[in-house]
């Protein structure tokens, strides 16, 4: 059965890579994934990389993500990079709202919602994260929490914008454990989101792409993506060894 929405995988270097290695990996990513056509690829390396990566991909089939955006475009504002910044070096998406920027850095949801609106001001594509901890699965919240920051992300967001937003549901308690979300657990809130989603914009639910993302790797992927609302993978460690990445994007695509 022909799938409903064009899968969509995504690697995020996190904090790994000098220049001269993520453009190594970026090159054999690009290499692995050349004859495959019915699906979208991103790599998200460090802002050291970015424009140099960006560069290596030039015309090819793959996209280059930054890890993170400011909101404001200019000003004293020490260590942040723009969204503008981050187009002009190449980039196509931005990833904003990942639980280590929540959790380490003291994001807030509201803050998301700025960096969404900033990037979509700037010409990216963003990628929202959403995802409960551990213990608000445990005592039963991950629906509202996850509802909490859906609402507050795409906050006055226009139909527009909405078009060029991705989504990535990643549980906490998933990301760099080892334990991935069960299909059936990724699909219960991957279809709340598309529900939610819906509720605002009916005629964009069935071609918002929503991603899984939590400890995604090759032999768990095509279980994830058999799941009728998982529309690719946002994925950490297994993004940084390209066999295995380009296995994902591979096998995921094909479920
Ligand atoms: P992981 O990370 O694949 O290493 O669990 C996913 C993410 O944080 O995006």
């Amino acid at each position: 059965m022909a799938r409903a929405r064009r899968p969509f995988f995504c690697g995020n270097w996190k904090l790994h890579g000098s220049i001269a290695e993520s453009l190594a990996l970026a090159t054999e990513v690009r290499n692995g994934v050349a004859a495959l056509r019915e699906v979208d690829v991103a790599v998200g390396p460090s802002f050291t990389a970015l424009a140099a990566v960006a560069k290596r991909l030039e015309d090819g089939p793959v996209a280059v993500a930054a890890q993170d955006c400011f909101w404001e475009g200019k000003g004293a504002f020490t260590g942040e990079v723009s969204p503008a910044q981050i187009a002009d070096a190449g980039c196509k998406y931005v990833i904003v709202g990942h639980s280590e920027r929540r959790q380490l850095f003291g994001e807030l949801d509201a803050a998301v919602n700025l960096k969404a609106r900033a990037a979509l001001g700037a010409g990216l594509l963003p990628i929202i994260c959403v995802g409960e901890t551990l213990a608000e699965r445990d005592a039963g919240e991950t629906i509202g929490r996850v509802q909490a920051q859906l609402d507050a992300a795409l906050a006055d967001l226009s139909d527009a914008d909405l078009e060029r937003i991705v989504i990535a549901y990643e549980p906490v308690w998933a990301i760099g454990t080892g334990r991935n979300a069960t299909p059936a657990q990724a699909q219960e809130v991957h279809r709340f989101i598309r529900t939610r989603v819906g509720a605002r914009a009916p005629g964009l639910a069935p071609r918002l792409r929503i991603l899984y993302g939590g400890s995604v790797k090759p032999d768990n992927i095509q279980a994830l993506m058999a799941e009728e609302d998982v529309d690719g993978g946002l994925v950490g460690g297994a993004s940084l060894s390209a066999e295995s990445f380009v296995r994902i994007v591979k096998e995921g695509s094909a479920a």
